[in-house]
């Protein structure tokens, strides 16, 4: 396909039974370098399947992964790690009566010893996340030390990423209904934060139910249907009709009929 681009990440007939349930079946996918690329579908599609594949969750039955290029084995959430790939669920993981550079080190803290006596490192821990929020979230937070039950959704998911960034040398975010729970305001802001990350050089796979949000952000739509890949557009050539009419598996649909 488009020539040029570099791919990151390619899937070649890539399939997952769950029992005699086929949650993906013979998926080709393409990702590019610094690119969106939103998943839709129906619920039951196998979009978080799919992208549970590529964070080492599931083990694909069959198919092909490749990194670069490169053919890659995905067996563990280490694998997934080790190859620059995040992921962001709906829950977003967050110890909620941690602030937030806690939760950005959780498992991770630096250590510094007094007569052999390991200290938690909570100035280097605040400044990192500080630093990471600033540069590569593309946000600054004023309530850093705050437990971060006190944040808004949006700066709850910001540190989210700021700690799947942090974790890696990322190349590939991907993020499972981001703004499901959201309002207006904090999902703008969070489209806003995917388009940073974007601009940073990051490719990011977007789940989401949300038309409106995948065209304001994405570049190209991935349809799921049924387990299968029911199409690629570019958003700047497709419509949200067409992109619903793949949903649905319909040509002939009101486009106001799914929001
Ligand atoms: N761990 C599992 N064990 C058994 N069945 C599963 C498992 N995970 C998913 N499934 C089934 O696989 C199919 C695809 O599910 P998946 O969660 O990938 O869909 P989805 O597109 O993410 O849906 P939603 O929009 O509701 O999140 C569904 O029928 C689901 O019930
Ligand atoms: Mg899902």
């Amino acid at each position: 396909m488009e020539s040029g681009r570099r791919a990151v990440l390619t899937l070649r007939g890539v399939s997952k039974s769950f029992g005699g349930l086929r949650a993906v079946i013979d998926v080709d996918l393409d990702l590019y370098e610094g690119e969106v690329l939103a998943i839709v579908g129906d619920n039951g599609a196998g979009k978080s399947t799919l992208i549970k594949i590529l964070t080492g969750v599931h083990r694909a039955d069959s198919g092909e992964i490749r990194i670069d290029g490169e053919k890659a084995e995905i067996t563990s959430r280490r694998d997934s790690i080790d190859a620059g790939i995040e992921a962001v669920y709906q829950n977003l993981g967050l110890v909620n009566s941690l602030p937030a550079p806690a939760n950005v080190f959780l498992g991770q803290e630096p250590v510094w010893r007094v007569m052999g006596v390991p200290f938690i490192d909570n100035r280097t821990m605040r400044r990192e996340t500080e630093r990471i929020l600033r540069e590569r979230v593309g946000i600054v937070l004023e309530n850093l030390d705050d437990p971060v039950h006190n944040y808004s959704g949006g700066q709850r998911q910001a540190v989210a990423i700021a700690r799947a960034i942090f974790n890696t040398e990322l190349r590939v975010l991907v993020l499972d209904e981001p703004t499901a729970a959201l309002g207006p305001q904090e999902t703008r802001k969070t489209l806003e934060l995917i388009r940073g990350i974007k601009e940073r050089g990051i490719s990011v796979i977007l789940i989401s139910h949300n038309l409106e949000n995948v065209f304001s952000v994405a570049d190209r739509v991935q349809v799921m249907r049924g387990g299968r890949s029911a199409g690629v557009v570019e958003v700047a050539k497709s419509t949200r009709k067409e992109v619903l009419g793949l949903i649905v598996g319909s040509e002939d649909v009101a486009a106001d009929a799914y929001a």
